[in-house]
């Protein structure tokens, strides 16, 4: 089987890659093949099958042709221009996140074998004038550039599956934390920061109060849903094949609570909290309760309270050298 991730430089593109690695295969099908394509020559990964690294930007039609000369069978299409940066650069946002998707959709068509499709979309799609707890059945309702371009992609995703085209598979990702590395554009970037930094002995600032409320999901347990969404047949999804993640709704208060109980009460000092009206404007927008019941009867799961998420962290990507537990 040949697996491709594009966005296979990016966190969750890396997280997944060394996943698959480690098993060697999606469900009882083995690997033979990894292509990993990302905006910039993604780093290899070490793995018991043939892994191949392309820079490959979605936008060029061409660029995608070559990497899916191969054809391919499970597509993980993660290449996206993050929520902030789709705010202050429209153009870029729109050529990525949907005229880019819109190109990996038609060279998954074009592989002539309908592979399997999962796209990460997100939760952004969501907001407006709905109901505060969101239903799988809720008007997508976007109130960002990056919200509208996963929706339309969403759409596509579904009816490139409807055709028989491909065999679509669209999670909504929760906010991803804590997420390794560096703090990025996404304006959710604090909703990480404020924990990794402080973890590894650096400040922190917190642009929202406490009291925030908003969705979340380890990146241990995405990487795992993603690949329960290759796994699955096509037919479990039924005619809309996009669908919101198990997550759960923690407050900002909370979660740094929870740090504290986990690793002590030095790190929570290293928080500042200083409001920011850019970021709030964002991300006051987004929604915090959901009822993924679709997703939890596939099977798909959350983590069980935010001291995992800050457990998995220090397991999977603590940078800090002798970074130890309270
Ligand atoms: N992390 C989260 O909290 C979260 C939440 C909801 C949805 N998502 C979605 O999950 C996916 C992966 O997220 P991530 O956190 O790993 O983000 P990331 O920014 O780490 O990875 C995205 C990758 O896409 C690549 N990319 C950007 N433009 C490209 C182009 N033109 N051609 C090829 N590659 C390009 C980037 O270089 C980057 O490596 C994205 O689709 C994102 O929208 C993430």
């Amino acid at each position: 089987m040949r697996v491709v991730i594009t966005g296979g430089g990016g966190m969750l593109g890396q997280k997944l890659a060394r996943a698959l690695a480690g098993s060697g295969g999606i469900g009882d099908r083995a690997i033979d093949t990894l292509a990993l394509a990302d905006v910039k020559k993604p780093p290899a990964v070490t793995a018991p099958f043939k892994v191949t690294c392309h820079k490959v930007d979605i936008t060029d039609r061409s660029a995608l042709d070559a990497l899916f000369a191969d054809g391919a069978d499970v597509i993980f299409h993660l290449a996206a221009i993050v929520s902030g940066e789709s705010e202050t650069n429209f153009d870029l946002g729109m050529s990525v996140n949907l005229i880019g998707s819109i190109n990996v959709f038609e060279a998954a068509r074009r592989c002539g074998n309908c592979p399997i499709v999962v796209f990460t979309s997100s939760i952004a799609v969501y907001g407006g004038e709905i109901p505060a707890m969101i239903e799988d059945w809720t008007i997508l309702n976007p109130q960002t550039s990056y919200g509208a371009e996963k929706a339309a992609a969403e759409l596509l995703l579904t009816d490139y599956s409807r055709r028989g085209f491909l065999d679509g598979r669209g999670p909504r990702l929760p906010t991803i934390s804590v997420r390794p590395g560096k703090a990025n554009l996404a304006a959710s970037s604090f909703m990480s920061s404020i924990f990794r930094e402080p973890l590894q002995g650096q400040e922190a600032v917190c642009p929202v109060g406490p009291e925030y409320e908003h969705w979340y999901l380890s990146p241990r347990r995405c990487i795992e849903n993603l690949i329960h969404a290759a796994e699955l047949p096509g037919d479990a999804f039924g005619q809309n094949r996009c669908f919101a993640l198990p997550g759960k709704t923690h407050a900002i208060g909370d979660m740094v609570d929870a740090m504290g109980r986990i690793a002590g009460e030095e790190p929570v000092k290293l928080i500042r909290w200083e409001p920011d009206a850019a970021i709030q404007k964002i991300v006051l927008g987004w929604r915090a309760y959901f009822n993924p019941a679709k997703a939890l009867a596939l099977g798909f799961v959350a983590d069980e309270s935010f001291e995992d998420n800050i457990r998995f962290f220090l397991e999977d990507d603590i940078e800090k050298p002798g970074a130890s537990t309270a």
